[in-house]
């Protein structure tokens, strides 16, 4: 380690000594800058999630001894609804992210990101192979398109050398997956960092220290619920991007490859055995209701009245389901219902996306898991129970139980009570705290643990894969050892 990084670790000692300073800053900001003496310069000093960290003003790649520049200058590829959401955080953090370039084969989209980004016409490009071809000075490649749209465009950003963050699944089957990974290992000293940004949540983060430490002791087993929430569930896997399968991937795979991910990364182990059930039990033509119009706004009033996955209802009277869209005004969501695939009536898209899926895991050592995805939940969220040899955690998606067996007693842990890491993006903080981790693996982090950041995602859409299998053979044994 350099000279810097030595003072960077004297400056957490010194900080770590004098709790108020740590506690007064947290509290207020993420990020706060220090007079270093014996650097004799100004050290930025962030909290990340596994602690505090300093950052120098510029970066050592302590491998090859390059160094990453702040801010790490990004290329956007795909200015959806994802691309949007990490260009935001250079919004929010101008000097850690700088969004250098876009592309998109839809100019309204492309062009929302180069007006907030301050781009010039020579940064903006349509089909992401043009922006590839161009070889933009940028660090970080994010891959941000539609699911059929994340193996060729990561391989290429390999090959041109960009570091990447690329959006699950990473790919949509496990062929394609393992044609990502030999190519990933073969880099070597490329961060791919993938979507997972459960992850990257103070609380999730926070349950996976609980696990780490052993604060139950040994975890036996999980019993884990992911609530879709309905209307999500018409939106994006009925109606929108995910109902078909063919189209986009098995909702075991771009849903909960998440909740893998959370599992393999908590237990620090294996899957060697999965069974699944599901099936779409809802959303198909045997549940349309007698009269019902092929659109919500063609719809009789008094089926459409009566229907809570009614588009007009969604989209039109509420205005809290208009975020996916880059126009959110009421002409755009009439013309959207009248023409577009949500103001389909939800019994007579083309989906076939399950609505609910349990799947049963076995883990190295014996660890067993139970996850039910539901899409017929009123708020979206996760829910979990951890049982352990000494304990039991109960979480909410929020908050955290940790009952002890040996003294009797339940500790309260509230995620929103602490200070310090990115809170205040979607996905509880997690679509932030992905780019806080992203920012942190390429300045402070050695890239020989790259790999590993990228292996838990390949063994989530391992176990992923398998569990699609297993429903497909009706709960038949996957992946036994
Ligand atoms: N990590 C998460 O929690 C999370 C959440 C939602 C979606 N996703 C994943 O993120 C990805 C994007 O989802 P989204 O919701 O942003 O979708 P989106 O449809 O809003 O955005 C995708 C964008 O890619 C663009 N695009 C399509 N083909 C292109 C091409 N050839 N070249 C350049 N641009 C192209 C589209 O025009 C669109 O603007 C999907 O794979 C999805 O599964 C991840």
């Amino acid at each position: 380690m350099s000279v810097e990084g030595w003072g960077c670790v004297s400056v957490c000692r010194r900080m770590s000594e004098n709790g108020a300073i740590i506690a007064s800053a947290s509290l207020v900001c993420k990020t706060f800058f220090l007079y270093v003496e014996n650097m004799g310069k100004l050290c930025k000093v962030s909290r990340s999630g596994m602690g505090w960290v300093c950052y120098t003003g510029s970066f050592l790649d302590v491998n090859g001894g390059e160094r990453m520049q702040l801010p790490i200058r990004m290329v956007i590829l795909g200015a959806g609804d994802r691309g949007r959401t990490y260009a935001a955080y250079a919004k929010a953090y101008p000097d850690e992210v700088k969004v250098v370039g876009v592309a998109d084969i839809n100019p309204a989209a492309s062009g929302a990101v180069a007006q907030a980004h301050g781009l010039g016409p020579e940064a903006v490009w349509g089909d992401w192979t043009e922006a590839v071809a161009a070889r933009p000075e940028c660090d970080v490649m994010a891959v941000t398109m539609p699911d059929a749209l994340h193996v060729e465009p990561a391989i290429a950003c390999l090959d041109a050398g960009y570091h990447l963050l690329l959006e699950k699944p990473m790919g949509r089957s496990w062929a394609e997956c393992e044609r990502l990974a030999a190519k990933v290992h073969e880099k070597g000293d490329r961060l791919v960092i993938l979507g997972h940004v459960l992850r990257y949540t103070v609380y999730f983060r926070k349950l996976r220290e609980l696990i780490a430490a052993k604060a139950i002791g040994d975890v036996v087993s999980i019993q884990h619920l992911e609530k879709v929430a309905y209307m999500h569930a018409a939106h994006s896997f009925c109606r929108g991007n995910w109902g078909n399968t063919e189209r986009s991937s098995p909702m075991i795979l771009q849903k909960c490859c998440h909740d893998f991910d959370q599992f393999v990364w908590w237990l620090g182990k294996r899957c060697t055995g999965v069974s699944s059930f599901g099936n779409t039990f809802l959303f198909n033509a045997a549940h349309r209701p007698e009269g019902a119009a092929a659109r919500c706004l063609e719809c009789p009033a008094t089926v459409e009245r009566a229907c809570a996955f009614s588009a007009r209802k969604i989209y039109l009277e509420r205005q809290d389901y208009r975020y996916p869209f880059v126009d959110k005004s009421d002409a755009a969501m009439l013309k959207m219902l009248r023409e577009g695939p949500y103001g389909r009536c939800v019994y007579a898209c083309d989906n076939d996306a399950v609505d609910h899926q349990v799947v049963n895991l076995r883990f190295e050592g014996g660890v067993t898991v139970a996850h039910q995805m539901e899409s017929f939940t009123y708020s979206g969220g996760r829910e979990t129970k951890i049982f352990g040899t000494r304990g039991e955690i109960v979480g909410d998606g929020r908050t955290l139980k940790i009952h002890h067996f040996d003294t009797r007693t339940t500790e309260l842990w509230d995620s929103v009570l602490e200070a310090g890491a990115p809170q205040g993006s979607g996905h509880g903080g997690g679509d932030f705290g992905l780019m806080d981790e992203l920012v942190r693996q390429l300045t402070e982090c050695d890239p020989a643990d790259y790999r590993e950041v990228f292996d838990v995602s390949l063994e989530s859409h391992r176990i992923a894969f398998a569990a699609e299998a297993s429903r497909r053979a009706n709960g038949a044994l996957m992946l036994a050892d």
